[in-house]
């Protein structure tokens, strides 16, 4: 790649400029948005996964209705997310492929179990507003496909995360035992969901580059910290404890300060030993496997139809 053409890209970068598909990208620009977007798309495809787990579970046919439109949701920005994937040259073949070979990565925080109700709540409150949190600012992501992408799919993770804690305030105001289920869910959920930022800033090969390319707008633990803030006065108003004895207001920063996190955890979860990524991987592939015959009708009727308006 030409020296001149790629300063030429940078400069269209600095101007705030969108990259669109036919533009010209350098490789490692293109290859970096397929990893970040296909990751994307298989964490919103795996995430059905927990809560899917609940529909069925579900304490009323309001919850249920809302739940399922929820693990819609996210079964629709998956499908947005590969399209978006596809526009850089990639099959969304390979890509499942890359997933249900154990290949391709996809979030952390999927990988762990829904054990109560409360744990809807949980994901819903805190899963969805870490997302969101990592999200607007992709809404401004340099390569223009991702970035109108992400319009959508975050007004609707603001709706799961409204529903998460609306969830989270009936349990609070409940009984006894629905109060220490909601403090359970939270209890499990708040360090997996610091991890779903990603390694701390030194640690994170990434974000180098895609800081430079527009693609990232803050760095892992600037959004780290930005969701901590967020999230204390949320737990406070629910009357419940973040899990962590040295989370402490610091009065110079303006910033709450938090504990240190698990990062053999996280690493663990990532390399495929966490709690349920066999789970989670044996139902993705069972989902595809089940749904053969219908990528085989679909094929079977497009060629049908070229010939019908052939002849
Ligand atoms: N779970 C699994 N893998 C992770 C996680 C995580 N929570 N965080 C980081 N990683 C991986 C990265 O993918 C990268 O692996 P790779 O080199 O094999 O691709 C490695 O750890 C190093 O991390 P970084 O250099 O910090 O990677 P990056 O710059 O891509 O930042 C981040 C990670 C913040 C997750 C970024 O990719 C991103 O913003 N992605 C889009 C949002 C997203 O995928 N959200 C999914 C969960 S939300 C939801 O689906 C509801």
């Amino acid at each position: 790649e030409d020296a001149a053409i790629l300063a030429r890209f940078q400069e269209r970068i600095d101007a705030e400029e969108r990259i669109e598909p036919n533009d010209f990208m350098p490789a490692a620009y293109r290859k970096t948005l397929i990893r970040q977007i296909s990751q994307h798309a298989h964490s919103e495809i795996v995430g059905m996964l927990p809560e899917g787990n609940w529909i069925t579970r579900a304490p009323s046919l309001r919850r249920k209705a809302a739940l399922l439109a929820k693990v819609q949701d996210e079964c629709g920005h998956g499908l947005y997310l590969y399209a978006a994937a596809e526009t850089l040259g990639v099959s969304r073949e390979e890509l499942i492929d890359q997933l249900l070979s154990g290949k391709a990565k996809y979030s952390s925080i999927f990988n762990y179990p829904t054990l109560s109700w409360a744990d809807i709540g949980a994901i819903g409150w805190l899963v969805d507003g870490a997302a969101i949190m990592n999200q607007i600012p992709l809404c401004r992501c340099s390569y223009g496909p991702y970035a109108r992408a992400m319009i959508r799919v975050c007004k609707e993770e603001s709706f799961h995360q409204r529903q998460g804690y609306e969830i989270m305030l009936a349990l609070v105001r409940g009984s006894e035992a629905q109060r220490e289920m909601a403090q359970d869910a939270l209890n499990r959920w708040w360090w997996p969901c610091l991890m779903m930022f990603g390694p701390p800033d030194a640690d994170s090969r990434h974000s180098e580059a895609s800081t430079r390319w527009k693609i990232k707008r803050f760095s892992n633990d600037e959004l780290r910290q930005k969701f901590v803030d967020a999230t204390v006065p949320q737990a406070r108003y629910l009357g419940l404890t973040i899990p962590d004895p040295d989370l402490r207001f610091n009065e110079e920063t303006g910033h709450w300060d938090y504990g240190a996190i698990d990062w053999e955890e996280f690493r663990q979860v990532i390399a495929g030993n966490g709690p349920c990524n066999a789970d989670r991987m044996a139902a993705r592939r069972k989902a595809h496997e089940d749904g053969a015959w219908v990528r085989e009708a679909a094929c079977a009727h497009a060629a049908k139809s070229r010939v019908r308006a052939a002849a």
